[in-house]
């Protein structure tokens, strides 16, 4: 079959770590007999850089005629790069967010998987590593303090700023279903994380999640509030596999449950549409600092590319084919800096997609 892809190299280390991903795309569809059709889009810095905004109403329009996006990463350092001299609207993290709203991307999943090799990067007690654990964060993107109003006023003399935080029962809905569908795919356990006691928009989560629940009767609910989630998440991650929350709790459950890993570098996303659309990038920034060098880890963007072969092109035997090269990888004890640990071989971000491809 042909697919066509949007490809969103972005900033920093972003085009390096999109080519070995198009590199292992392309060793999957001589394969297994398909064709990925690559068109280029400009986000984020680059685009700034070249047309003043972050993500241009035509590049919109080129990755909404696609089948499914790639991205890379975007974004620079602040008080270095220029582009944060802008107002916030233009800056690189605008696009992102242009982006997901622009294309519905209204369900994040962030998956979080402890692999044995790579346990003594795991900065959480032996005891508790040991263990092992393999979640998957599912964030509603698109909704909540993101997307409310907001505005910076002077009231009676003094300045006020104000983030509205909006959910409605068919926002929560429709990302509920998500969590519950993926759950039955997994451990059919979903923790749905809210702020109850205090929010009433969590109080509503609540509630359509309960409803949500009826129609999974093999999966268990349970309500877990937002504090409480990031305790547990370092004190036992094992009792997890997926945690369902709104759009902010999801972003710092997502950067603490990835940290946990203690290999960032390893740990891709997708971000679905209604339907079979979706985009899909590493779970990690740009890191700028190390851009241009060929050492980054492209193993994230991989992975990410796995997970668009099994959820936008229903490509499951295709998926694993990569997972388990991933894997094979890892075994064969072959390193990117940012994972190097004594006694294993270290190789360059082009050297990884090498040994993907030949492993696949
Ligand atoms: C993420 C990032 C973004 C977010 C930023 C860059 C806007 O932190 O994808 O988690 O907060 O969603
Ligand atoms: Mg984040």
């Amino acid at each position: 079959m042909n697919f066509n892809v949007a490809v969103i190299p972005g900033d920093g280390i972003g085009p390096e770590i999109v080519s070995e991903a198009k590199k292992v795309l392309d060793k999957v569809g001589s394969k297994f007999g398909h064709e990925f059709t690559y068109k280029e889009v400009l986000m984020g810095g680059v685009s700034i850089d070249a047309h003043g905004v972050p993500l241009t109403d035509e590049a919109l329009e080129t990755a909404r005629k696609s089948d499914a996006v790639l991205l890379g990463a975007v974004g620079g350092r602040v008080g270095v790069d220029s582009w944060y001299k802008l107002p916030p609207n233009l800056r690189p993290e605008a696009g992102l967010l242009a982006i997901r709203k622009g294309l519905g991307l209204f369900a994040n999943l962030r998956p979080a998987y402890l692999y044995d090799e790579l346990k003594s990067a795991c900065p959480l007690k032996e005891s508790i590593a040991d263990a092992g654990f393999d979640m998957v964060v599912v964030r509603e993107l698109t909704g909540g303090l993101y997307f409310g109003e907001r505005k910076t006023e002077e009231v009676n003399g003094v300045m006020t700023a104000v983030d509205t935080l909006t959910y409605n029962e068919e926002e929560i809905r429709r990302i509920a279903v998500k969590g519950f569908e993926i759950a039955m795919k997994r451990g059919k356990k979903v923790t749905s994380v809210d702020k109850a006691n205090v929010l009433d928009s969590s109080r509503l989560w609540q509630k359509v999640v309960a409803e949500v629940a009826k129609d999974y009767p093999e999966v268990t609910l349970e309500n877990m509030l937002v504090d409480n989630c990031a305790m547990q998440l370092v004190k036992d991650p094992a009792q997890f596999d997926v945690i369902l929350t709104e759009n902010m709790f999801g972003d710092i459950l997502s950067d603490e449950a990835s940290m946990i890993t203690g290999s960032i570098g390893m740990l891709p996303s997708a971000s679905l549409a209604a339907g079979k659309f979706g985009l899909y990038e590493p779970s990690h920034g740009a890191a700028p600092d190390i851009a241009g060098k060929n050492i980054a880890n492209p193993l994230a963007t991989i992975l990410s590319a796995a997970m668009m072969l099994r959820y936008s092109f229903d490509l499951d035997k295709e998926a694993d084919a990569v997972e388990e090269a991933v894997r094979q990888v890892l075994k064969d004890g072959i390193r990117t800096v940012d994972i190097m640990s004594e006694g294993m071989q270290q190789v360059t971000c082009q050297g990884m997609g090498d040994a993907i491809c030949e492993r696949i």
